[in-house]
């Protein structure tokens, strides 16, 4: 769906979605395309790419606010249809951070050596809670699907580092307010799109390039790291004013990170692994290189990982 599309159905324009967000472009599913669906397909992708069988994954684990269902989770839908014998699958929930959690959560299953071998996904059809009547944030999102497989190894190389914190308090700058048990949506349900995305953009914006910028430098002090260490940065793609401001307060030149928000718009969870799977089969990342991935989002959360290739 391009900027032309939604010139069509809001108040809108080209020149002010690209100057204000980077947006050119975003991908729609189609209505019988579920979560799951995409996350099969992402799941398929990295497996193929880790040399990896079905059998051999001790957990799936998949970030999204979009599932398939309210229960089960859609990682047990994706198990069921990969299918994955020996692993055990669940949702993780934490908005755009919903794949920086999964890689915090599946590398600690490894470390604790509860798991080898762990398939972490992010997947959303953010279409599906989007108000295309609100020019304030349907013009922001896109649908998606990424997947990295984990595996345990010893040597230098893995997530080095990870870091994940939250704010409850401002839970409503961000949220879906009907469809849980505090609004359940019920045969007199009126149509006001409170079943959708409501966002107070302009508040978070400020806060996510503040905290950030802070989880980056959390996880590179942690591993006594520099700015200067960094060969690419992989952030959430919300906003492409919002990378630029935490790139200046990094000190690391736009040209290492990763963007691909100008296509895809924002995919909250799918976000990061799908800049990660674009920029490693174009070549741009050799091993020993040092990844720093850094998402923000509804919750308020937000969480950085440090890999070193
Ligand atoms: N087209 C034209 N005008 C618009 C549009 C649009 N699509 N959307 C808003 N405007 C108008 C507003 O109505 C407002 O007009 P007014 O001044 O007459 O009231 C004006 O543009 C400025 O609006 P702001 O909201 O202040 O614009 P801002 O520069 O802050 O950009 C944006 C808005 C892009 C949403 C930005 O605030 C942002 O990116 N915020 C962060 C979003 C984010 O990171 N969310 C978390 C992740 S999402 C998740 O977790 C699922």
């Amino acid at each position: 769906m391009t900027n032309a599309d939604f010139e069509r159905i809001v108040d809108t324009s080209d020149e002010w979605i690209t100057t204000r967000t980077g947006i050119k472009e975003r991908r729609i599913a189609r209505d019988h395309i579920q979560t799951s669906d995409m996350a099969l397909e992402a799941c398929r992708a990295a497996m193929e790419m880790a040399s990896c069988r079905p059998d051999e994954i001790d957990a799936l684990i998949v970030g999204t606010v979009t599932p398939d269902y309210p229960l089960p989770s859609t990682a047990c839908v994706v198990q069921e249809k990969m299918p994955l014998p020996n692993a055990v699958a669940f949702d993780v929930v934490a908005a755009c951070a919903g794949f920086i959690n999964g890689l915090a959560i599946a590398r600690s299953m490894i470390e604790i050596g509860s798991a080898r071998k762990v398939l972490v996904a992010g997947a959303e059809k953010l279409s599906s809670i989007t108000n295309y009547e609100d020019r304030g944030t349907c013009v922001l999102f896109g649908d998606g699907a990424g997947a990295v497989v984990l595996e345990a190894s010893v040597g230098d190389r893995g997530v080095i580092s990870t870091f994940l914190r939250s704010d409850g308090s401002m839970r409503k700058w961000l949220w879906i307010e009907a469809g849980g048990t505090n609004r359940p949506i019920t045969k007199d349900f009126p149509f006001d799109h409170t079943d959708k995305i409501l966002m107070n953009g302009s508040d978070i914006y400020k806060v996510a390039v503040r905290e950030m910028t802070r989880a980056c430098l959390k996880v590179l002090d942690d591993c006594g790291l520099t700015a200067d260490d960094v060969a690419l940065v992989v952030p959430h793609q919300a906003n492409i004013r919002i990378i630029e401001a935490v790139a200046k307060r990094l000190h690391i030149e736009l040209d290492r990170f990763y963007l691909n928000i100008d296509r895809y718009g924002n995919t909250s969870a799918a976000s990061v692994p799908l800049a990660l799977d674009e920029a490693n089969r174009a070549g741009k990342i050799k091993p020993g290189d040092n990844i720093l991935m850094v998402a923000f989002g509804g919750g308020l959360i937000w969480g950085s990982a440090l890999v070193t290739w």
